[in-house]
């Protein structure tokens, strides 16, 4: 593992442009469950992940049957707003402020990322913290509606301040398109990137998973998974090489190297 955590230590210190990808493994260290490792929340119970596919189509049909059940329910997640980074999250924001790390693409919607001091951060799969208008792509905070009040008056779905229509959580269902600011956000990065650091995640979800497989079209592209398994990314040669273990751990370790190669 040494070796491995040295050579991407290197690949990163000598990038122009590396920026990274994490999913649901980056947060279980945070105390966060993820979904389809050993304990994650889909793992545990299938039934969850199908009630999960039938939500955006029960925002379009009945948006306030939709808010009524959402605001009744407890998230899958527990409540994000009790976790805290952990040193995987740091690290990324670090190297971020040597100036190694352009941006983050995260699918997690914990916004631990932003709490780390990751500056640029792409929340592919939406924020937990934030409502969008898919209408008009006008986002805003959870402190922006009353949603007690306005479901005590019967007067959901919120709408929206700037064109009238229905909102949602930001947070992406399955079905859902991805926002297109950041769809089209993310590909341009995976575009520019000459090393990709893809931590905690199974690459199972499109379109997510299709953005290393993007950057796997350049052949210079370094790809380098950090994992506690191999994923689709590895057993496809779409990695240059995987690092198992967890994020928590090996990031640190990876960024601390970093930081000593840059400073000479
Ligand atoms: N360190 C490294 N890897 C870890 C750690 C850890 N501490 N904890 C878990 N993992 C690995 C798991 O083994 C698994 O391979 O992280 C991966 C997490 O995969 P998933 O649970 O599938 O999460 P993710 O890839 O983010 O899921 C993508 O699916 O349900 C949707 O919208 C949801 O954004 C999510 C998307």
């Amino acid at each position: 593992m040494e070796e491995l955590i040295s050579r991407a230590a290197a690949d990163l210190a000598r990038s122009k442009y590396a920026v990274a990808l994490t999913g649901a493994g980056m947060s279980t260290e945070s105390g966060i469950p993820d979904f389809r490792g050993p304990n994650g929340v889909w793992t545990k119970d299938p039934s969850a992940e199908r009630r999960a596919y039938l939500a955006y189509d029960k925002y379009l049909s009945n948006p306030s049957a939709y808010w009524e059940e959402r605001l009744s329910t407890p998230s899958v997640l527990g409540n994000l707003g009790d976790y805290l980074p952990n040193p995987g999250h740091y690290a990324l924001a670090q190297m971020e402020s040597f100036g190694v790390l352009k941006t983050v693409i995260t699918q997690n919607v914990d916004n631990l990322h932003q709490t780390s001091g990751s500056q640029h951060v792409l929340d592919y799969h939406g924020n937990a913290f934030k409502l969008r208008c898919p209408a008009c792509l006008s986002r805003y905070t959870l402190d922006d509606y009353d949603l007690a009040e306005l479901r005590q008056a019967r007067h959901l779905p919120p709408l929206c301040n700037n064109c009238g229509g229905p909102l949602k959580p930001d947070t992406v269902h399955f079905g859902e398109p991805i926002p297109p600011d950041v769809a089209e956000h993310s590909l341009e990065e995976a575009g520019l990137c000459d090393v990709m650091l893809v931590c905690g995640t199974s690459a199972v979800v499109y379109p997510f998973a299709e953005l290393p497989r993007l950057a796997r079209l350049r052949a210079k592209v370094v790809i380098i998974e950090v994992n506690a398994e191999p994923t689709p990314l590895t057993i496809e040669g779409i990695s240059s090489y995987i690092i198992k273990g967890k994020t928590g751990e090996i990031l640190p370790r990876i960024c601390e190297q970093v930081e000593r190669i840059k400073k000479g």
